[in-house]
């Protein structure tokens, strides 16, 4: 189970909720069926910005306890229960959790699942990719980030797709500059990601991130100009995390994708595999600094 007879994923089964002791502070959002519009800046303090890096720390070291217990078998709601503990015993609330009914505390995403799986009971096997994605919360402030780990050896094709997505986000990181719109940094990620053939999905995009979860401001990673012509300042703080398929690219370079019946999981609809990687950053006069470093 969780696969079918050509190994494709199904949806498992989801375990009960985990509790948070009430000591922990939780985002406005929690039993509330979305957030409520956010009205405040992009823009940070120092101070903001050293809360923010806080969260961002916690939700890396989140995600690399998952990574270490990342091998063939072990389940995805497993991974979520280490990601879940690490962030309750350092007094932040796993802000995926109730996030407009999000069930986890992280999003385990698999193969050709491009984002928001939902932990279950499938477990991984050899040869797999799978993201982890994590984002804390202390201190009023979310830090988003995820990355996407093999599980044993994968196919050369599947490995070089990881590592090129990996340097997507690098080169999206490095095109940011105060003064530039931000449809720089799709601009950057897009162009590298072409020289591979790869597909770049458009649908799902970067944000603001900080005193919210998702701001509203919208970092595509595409190259989306005239559009999305927001002036990058010092101090905003927002993520990059494109996603990338092996799958052909029919519409110039748009992605097809299928959401499941859990109205969360999101596939290639083409069943290619898919990666991600995820960081929150702020913008500096020099360019950034990654605020979810362990
Ligand atoms: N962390 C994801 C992001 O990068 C959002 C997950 S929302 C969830 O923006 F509800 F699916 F968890
Ligand atoms: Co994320
Ligand atoms: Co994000």
């Amino acid at each position: 189970m969780p696969r079918d007879s050509l190994g494709h994923l199904v949806a498992g089964r989801i375990s009960p909720p985990r509790p948070v002791p009430s000591t922990i502070p939780r985002p406005e959002y929690v039993g509330r069926p979305a957030p409520k519009p956010f009205t405040g800046s992009d823009v940070y303090t120092p101070s903001e910005i050293e809360r923010i890096r806080e969260s961002g720390a916690i939700a890396a070291r989140a995600v690399e306890a998952v990574g270490d217990a990342i091998r063939p078998g072990v389940t995805t709601d497993e991974l979520d229960g280490i990601a879940h503990d690490y962030m309750i015993a350092n007094g932040a609330y796993p802000s995926t959790l109730g996030y407009r009914g999000f069930p986890k505390s992280s999003c385990t995403s698999l193969n050709e699942v491009i984002c928001h799986g939902i932990p279950d009971d499938t477990q991984l096997s050899d040869g797999d990719i799978i993201n982890i994605d994590i984002t804390a919360f202390k201190n009023g402030m979310h830090g988003d980030l995820n990355k996407t780990f093999i599980v044993g050896n994968a196919a050369p094709d599947v490995t070089a797709l990881v590592d090129h997505t990996r340097e997507a986000l690098a080169r999206g990181i490095k095109a940011v500059a105060p003064g530039r719109q931000v449809n720089v940094i799709g601009r950057a990620i897009e162009s590298y990601a072409r020289r591979f053939g790869y597909g770049v999905v458009r649908d799902y995009t970067g944000h603001g991130v900080g005193s919210a979860f998702h701001s509203g401001l919208i970092i595509p990673h595409y190259d989306a100009a005239p559009a999305f012509d927001d002036v990058i300042e010092v101090g905003m703080v927002f993520t990059i995390e494109p996603m990338l398929t092996l799958g052909t690219t029919e519409n110039p370079g748009s992605i097809a994708w299928d959401q499941w019946e859990d109205d969360w999981t999101i596939t290639t609809r083409d069943k290619s595999m898919t990666a991600q990687f995820e960081h929150t950053l702020v913008v500096t006069e020099r360019g950034t600094e990654i605020l979810t470093l362990p």
